[in-house]
């Protein structure tokens, strides 16, 4: 394993942290100094982070949060704002938000320590599905969804085929429907709706894999169980 992924396992600091902790020279393997991040470690080495002996923690946590409106998908805000972080009881592992959600858009939020297990969750390869619930301020037309379903071009980027689901009309005359999407575009929703002339009014992920979101409430989380880690990386009818 490479130096910096050694220690981003023990919990001393953020990724970007640790890599100034190495090229500093503060980390030594059997007491000599390595600046070099791609310096591997062997499971025989002894590893010192300013002359103390460091191991990886092998304690892997995975949480669900029902992200609310307001808060950021980041592990520390410059700006103070709030972050997801500060809605989960600290631990001393290191969990970190897996992918983004806007600061304007609720529902399902995956925390973990496990980074082998965050990518695989994002990458794009995997193709994994991601439910939105999208309320839009008037009814669609039926070439605006055929549109969302074909893809849509944002950002100079076709999006590949969505679903469309779980349509209605509400009396108020807002208009609710679920949208699939395996991609991960910075605001990728927003931007589909924006592109065929919807206005979201509310935006909140409900289903990631073949795991919904379920009762949870707004603003609560929970440890997922192994079978539900297996459910999010599994396609709900692939
Ligand atoms: N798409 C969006 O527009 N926003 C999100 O937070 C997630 C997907």
């Amino acid at each position: 394993m490479r130096i910096n992924k050694y220690l981003a396992q023990c919990n001393i600091s953020s990724r970007r942290k640790v890599e100034e902790f190495i090229t500093s020279g503060q980390v030594s393997i059997n007491d000599v100094i390595v600046t070099n991040l791609s310096t591997q470690v062997l499971p025989t080495d002894i590893v010192k982070f300013n002359g103390v002996v460091i191991k990886p923690s092998n304690v892997k946590l995975y949480f669900l949060l029902n992200k609310p409106i307001g808060y950021i998908t980041t592990v520390s805000d410059e700006q103070g704002r709030h972050t997801v972080l500060d809605l989960i009881e600290r631990t001393p592992e290191r969990i970190f938000p897996v992918g983004r959600l806007d600061c304007n858009t609720e529902g399902m939020l995956i925390l973990t320590n496990d980074g082998d297990f965050a990518n695989k969750l994002i990458h794009p390869s995997k193709e994994i599905d991601k439910v939105y619930e999208v309320v839009v301020t008037k009814q669609p037309s039926i070439e605006q969804f055929s549109a969302l379903e074909k893809g849509v071009v944002i950002d100079d980027f076709l999006t590949s085929p969505s679903k469309i689901s779980n349509k209605v009309k509400d009396p108020s005359g807002t208009y609710k429907f679920n949208i699939t999407i395996h991609e991960g575009k910075n605001r990728q929703v927003r931007k589909m709706m924006e592109a065929v002339g919807l206005k979201v009014k509310a935006l909140k992920r409900v289903k990631i894999g073949a795991l919904p979101l379920g009762n949870l409430p707004t603003g609560k989380y929970r440890k997922l169980t192994k079978q539900e880690l297996n459910l999010l990386l599994k396609n709900g009818g692939k």
